[in-house]
């Protein structure tokens, strides 16, 4: 028998041809979907802040794919797994056998589950590590209100499964319902069906009704209160941050109306925002019905509410419409990205609309100079070797988003809107691949105008590296009034305090900002410092570009505030730029490192990870043999 399985292995490879893997196909997932499936996970879990662990159960029903399957296989990440119990229908739960691999150091421990029969219930016992990828623990310490712990999730891209066991893929969709148990005086929500007039007691129940992928898993445990923005959205945050939260984001309701005037009714009953605290590593976080978001947009003048609209917009793409796999991510930040635009179009106005294309678009030209090209096209290759974080890239959100504007343009708004509204509800809860995208459009847009585009533009867009040369990129006549004042200041021929700055938007600034040159000599610094008062900001937009370019040209006066930035927030993009520019000089690179080490506990571990990895590289390249203990005398 082995004999022949031995030969058949030789053998088969040279018959069937090998084909490449389907392309809805996770390889970042041990998961095998076309076997057995998660219909529906039932949480029940301790909420532990002096052990920094979740702990209780999971009970994963399963709908079975292949009548031969017998083994269930999940993704894990650091979790320690008690028992594993199954069962069918009135029967009692009996023990199943299960093997924990060994921990991939990206994909996390591969957790295979041997059932005697398709059972339809599998129940798994675990806890956490307090490390665990997906979850950041908070002291009081790091929080607004200073007195009670914080705990929130992570899910996006692979993190799920360090906190819950189940198939880390988006391919794979599941309802939801938990039971969450903490101290009486904390509130829980979670991306689920959060109940604004909940008594706080310390034992919460969530149901999630319509399918959802892992990574839409989402937990946060605190000091929260809520507050109303319109009947159907609200604001959940720490007592403190409660009021600036409300009346920054204001327009959430008419954004939601907006939205769905464009592309259908919204789908998932209330929308909710939460704020957390300033360590939360990302700007949001689309999870359904309660998107996170980072405080640091807070500023006072709605300028940075393109977030609020950016995640709401994933309620229709990345929720409802959900990429297969991260290979295929355009199809969610793209989306996202051109929908969070014509929302802010419609309600701040085309000026503000074009700045932020404007920037998105300079954005893309930056990082794709620094891009290997295999990693341009929007529609990219497997790469099971590499963390799917690293797919986080302008490409698939801004080039994305420049080639919906092109369609947008060459097929006509009101065609383009249709169509779009109708790919929404041709693939509403399902998760599909970029070739799903292209046969949708061949069938719904391109019979509509069948010259609007061609074949090459379509497949130049998807597969090929860079912006294609026919792409327009967006005018806008606020920022040009920018570049002429720049150019004044840059030509002598202006002071700083001569400029007409005084209208400015956020965006306005950061066109200013990235115009300057890589570095200024100290005295330009300290004038453009003394009219514009960019040290200590507290627009964090400013500041993300501000510092660095400080760093680069040696202007010390802002050490302070930049060593103050970094201890105080964890967003990955606003902080990773200035620790970047530090690690570019030996010199500066001390004190990046003794930054980092007073700043590190109050980190996400994905935030800590990323600058560990910019800090130590540096100091591998810096100190090359001068680290290397000396050769010992014999
Ligand atoms: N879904 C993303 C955040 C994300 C992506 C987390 C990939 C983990 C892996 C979210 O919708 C997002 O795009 N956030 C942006 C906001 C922005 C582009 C307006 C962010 O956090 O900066
Ligand atoms: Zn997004």
């Amino acid at each position: 028998m082995r004999v022949l399985a031995a030969l058949l292995f030789f053998i088969l490879p040279c018959v069937a041809p090998a084909q490449s893997p389907p392309r809805q196909q996770d390889e970042h997932s041990w998961s095998q979907p076309d076997k057995v499936r998660i219909r529906h996970l039932s949480l029940d879990l301790k909420v532990d802040f002096s052990r920094r662990e979740l702990r209780g159960y999971v009970d994963i029903a399963l709908d079975w794919q292949d009548e031969k399957a017998r083994e269930l296989i999940l993704d894990t990440r650091d979790l320690q797994i008690e028992k594993v119990l199954a069962k069918s229908g009135s029967s009692g739960w009996y023990r199943a056998t299960h093997t924990l691999d060994p921990a991939d150091p990206i994909f996390g421990s591969k957790l295979s589950i041997t059932l005697r029969r398709q059972h339809e219930v599998v129940r798994i016992r675990y806890r956490t590590s307090p490390s665990a990828s997906g979850l950041q623990w908070l002291e009081p310490s790091m929080t607004a209100g200073g007195k009670h712990p914080f705990l929130f999730s992570q899910s996006q891209a692979i993190h799920a499964r360090s906190w819950v066991p189940l198939q880390d893929t988006p391919g794979v969709r599941f309802t939801y319902s938990a039971r969450i148990r903490t101290a009486p005086q904390l509130m829980a929500v979670m991306s689920a069906d959060n109940d604004p007039a909940a008594m706080r007691n310390g034992n919460y129940l969530f149901r999630m009704p319509q399918p959802i992928p892992s990574y839409l898993m989402a937990i946060a445990v605190g000091d929260l209160a809520f507050a109303p923005i319109s009947e159907r959205a609200g604001v959940w945050a720490e007592p403190a941050t409660l009021e600036s939260a409300v009346a920054e984001f204001a327009d959430t309701e008419r954004m939601i109306e907006v939205t769905e005037s464009l592309y259908g009714p919204y789908r998932w009953g209330r929308y909710d925002l939460l704020i957390l605290p300033p360590s939360f590593p990302f700007g949001g976080m689309e999870n359904p019905r309660l998107s996170f978001i980072t405080p640091t947009v807070i500023v006072g003048d709605r300028s940075l509410t393109g977030l609020i609209a950016h995640e709401l917009a994933h309620s229709w793409s990345g929720n409802l419409v959900t990429n297969a796999s991260w290979k295929d991510m355009w199809l969610n930040e793209g989306f996202t990205s051109y929908v969070e635009n014509r929302i802010v179009e419609a309600i701040y106005g085309t000026e503000r609309a074009e700045m932020d294309q404007a920037l998105s678009q300079r954005q893309l030209r930056d990082e794709l100079a620094e891009l290997e090209p295999g990693m341009q096209a929007l529609k990219l290759p497997p790469t099971p070797g590499r963390d799917p974080d690293e797919a986080l890239t302008a490409v698939a959100y801004d080039k994305g988003a420049w080639f919906l504007h092109f369609l947008e343009r060459r097929f006509g708004r009101e065609r383009f809107d249709a169509w779009l509204r109708g790919y929404f509800d041709r693939h509403a809860f399902r998760s599909i691949t970029t070739d799903d995208f292209i046969a949708d459009l061949r069938e719904h847009l391109m019979p509509e105008r069948p010259k609007a585009i061609s074949e090459a533009e379509l497949d130049e867009w998807l597969n090929g590296a860079g912006v294609p040369a026919f792409a327009e990129p967006t005018e806008s006549a606020r920022f040009a009034a920018v570049d002429a004042a720049l150019g004044q200041w840059e030509d002598g021929v202006r002071g700083a305090g001569g400029l007409r700055t005084a209208q400015w938007s956020t965006q306005e600034w950061v066109r200013f900002l990235e115009g300057l040159p890589e570095t200024l000599p100290p005295e330009r610094m300290t004038e453009l410092d003394a009219a514009f008062r960019f040290t200590g900001t507290a627009n964090p937009e400013i500041a993300q570009r501000w510092y660095p370019l400080s760093i680069r040209s040696g202007y010390f006066e802002a050490r302070v505030a930049i060593a103050d930035f970094l201890k105080r927030i964890g967003r990955r993009k606003l902080i990773l730029p200035i620790y970047s520019a530090l690690a570019a000089s030996p010199e500066d690179l001390g004190f990046a490192r003794k930054v980092f080490e007073e700043a590190r506990p109050g980190y996400h571990p994905i935030t800590m990870a990323s600058v560990e990895a910019i800090l130590a590289k540096a100091e591998a390249e810096a100190g090359g043999a001068g680290i290397q203990p000396e050769p010992q005398p014999q």
